[in-house]
């Protein structure tokens, strides 16, 4: 299975309240995006994953902001099917192969993205997309790295996600959008639903 095909964007979300992640979830999935990257930015992320894991079946939730061989552990103990991580040492890819989980490496460039396919990975988080070049930069490392595929994630929007989604090595978008920081502070779960809507029409 590949997660890059799984969905056109990744909604990638920073829960505060673990109480919210089930609707959350579910106003995602119901809005036509089944998977959900949880950052561990918080001290509510673990929890979040793990309720999802348990009560929204449904949902494919994973864990984002994987920086460690203890945030790798944890988050699959917590019950995430996939982790991402905005970019890659050797002791974090280490312990990110032995996880049994699927997951997205982050690389920002030529050199990295290599360094990765090297040790059979064709599947990486471009991060920080816009930053980092955006859409021209993607697909100049189209030219000499046509097997290797990413999910360009950092700055991505609903205008510009459609660019991205255009090129042949990219399989999804991930992005904050969906998930706007007062639509999850004030409950307000069907405007997620709308956006996650709008985002799953997003490719071309
Ligand atoms: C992240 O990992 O923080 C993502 O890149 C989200 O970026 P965005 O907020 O620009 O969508």
């Amino acid at each position: 299975m590949s997660l890059l095909d799984l969905a056109p964007v990744v909604p990638v979300v920073v829960v505060d309240d673990a109480e919210t992640a089930v609707p959350l979830a579910r106003a995602l999935v119901t809005g036509g995006l089944p998977m959900i990257e949880i950052t561990l930015r918080t001290p509510a992320a673990l929890e979040a994953v793990r309720r999802v894991a348990a009560e929204v079946p449904e949902a494919v939730v994973g864990a984002g902001t994987v920086r460690t061989p203890d945030d790798v552990e944890a988050a699959v103990e917590a019950g995430a099917r996939f982790l991402v991580s905005p970019g890659t040492t050797p002791a974090l890819l280490a312990a990110l192969l032995g996880s049994g989980v699927l997951f997205l490496p982050g690389a920002a460039t030529a050199t990295e993205a290599m360094t990765l396919a090297e040790r059979g990975i064709k599947e990486m988080k471009f991060f920080p997309a816009e930053a980092a070049g955006g859409v021209a930069y993607l697909k100049s490392l189209g030219g000499p790295l046509p097997d290797v595929r990413f999910c360009p994630t950092g700055g991505v929007t609903p205008r510009n996600a459609p660019s991205y989604l255009a090129l042949p090595n990219v399989g999804c978008v991930g992005g904050s959008w969906l998930t706007p920081a007062d639509a999850l502070a004030s409950g307000d779960f069907g405007r997620i639903e709308k956006l996650a809507a709008e985002a799953a029409t997003l490719r071309p």
